[in-house]
């Protein structure tokens, strides 16, 4: 984790969502896994957290995906090419590796980035994505066809009208592979909980999305409860097994 310099190369708009793809020189900052995010300056007092879309560690680029929620985020969305920024990272945890065994990954709204950059990487017919929105402006034209995956929104104005959950139920139908998959989330905690709740059985690990102060384990602003104790999402995640944040058991933070 280091700070380093990032020059807005491209961006691309949906609706409230920009894709920012920037240019750095920074080796480290190009190892990146997917889970792992970046500290971005934003014009606010801290730095807002951002998990990596997508790297090319040849042509030096990381990408973006920006939800434009408050100042933080607007700002990043409004930035226009030729832009520098400073960011602190790579940060956290990455998503364990699934050696080969079926994973299903799914991702609600400005949760997606993990599950892309997963899709570009792990091998084929071993993953589906599910990628959830409440309506059409949620769902950034991400997946090529290429890539296994099934659109759901909450009032069906794109892909299976419903929640995650429903998407993966359809998926175990139709390929039962993946009736025993790993599962990897990222999105709204009433998302990742109710894909607990329906999916007990699953290994579940899932990036948490917390407010960060100072993004490197010092603020304890972003803590969570955990099984075992009380871990900070910044430092020890953002990826958690669900079992150890005890969400299996009813056991809430
Ligand atoms: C590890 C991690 C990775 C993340 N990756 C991404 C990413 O790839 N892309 C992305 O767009 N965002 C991502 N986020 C969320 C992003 O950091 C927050 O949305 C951002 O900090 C909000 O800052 P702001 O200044 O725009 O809004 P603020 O001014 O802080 O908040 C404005 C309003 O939005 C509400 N709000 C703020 N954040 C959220 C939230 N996460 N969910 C719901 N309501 C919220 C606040 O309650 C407030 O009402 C990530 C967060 C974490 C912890
Ligand atoms: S954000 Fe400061 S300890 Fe995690």
């Amino acid at each position: 984790m280091k700070q380093l310099k990032l020059f807005l190369k491209d961006k691309k708009t949906w609706f409230d969502t920009a894709i920012l793809e920037f240019l750095t020189e920074e080796k480290k900052a190009l190892a990146v896994k997917p889970g792992m995010f970046f500290m971005l300056e934003a014009e606010t007092l801290l730095k807002k957290p951002i998990s990596v879309l997508d790297v090319d560690s040849r042509s030096g680029s990381l990408k973006f995906l920006i939800r434009r929620i408050g100042k933080g985020t607007s700002f990043l969305y409004d930035l226009k090419p030729g832009a520098e920024l400073t960011a602190i990272g790579p940060s956290g945890n990455a998503f364990p590796d699934p050696e080969g065994r079926p994973v299903l990954l799914a991702g609600g709204g400005s949760g997606i980035p993990p599950m892309f950059f997963l899709s570009r990487i792990l091998p084929k017919k071993t993953f589906h994505v599910v990628y959830g929105g409440q309506g059409k402006a949620d769902i950034v034209p991400l997946f090529g066809k290429s890539i296994p995956h099934r659109i759901t929104t909450d009032d069906g104005s794109l892909g299976l009208k419903g929640t995650v959950v429903k998407g993966i139920r359809k998926i175990m139908k139709d390929d039962p592979q993946f009736c025993k998959a790993l599962l990897f989330s990222c999105g709204p905690e009433p998302m990742v909980k109710a894909l607990t709740h329906a999916f007990p059985e699953l290994n579940h690990y899932t990036s948490l999305e917390r407010y960060m102060g100072c993004g490197f384990g010092v603020c304890l602003g972003c803590v969570v409860k955990t099984v075992n104790g009380i871990k900070r999402v910044c430092v020890d995640g953002p990826v958690f097994n669900t079992k150890d944040l005890g969400w299996n058991h009813g056991h809430e933070d």
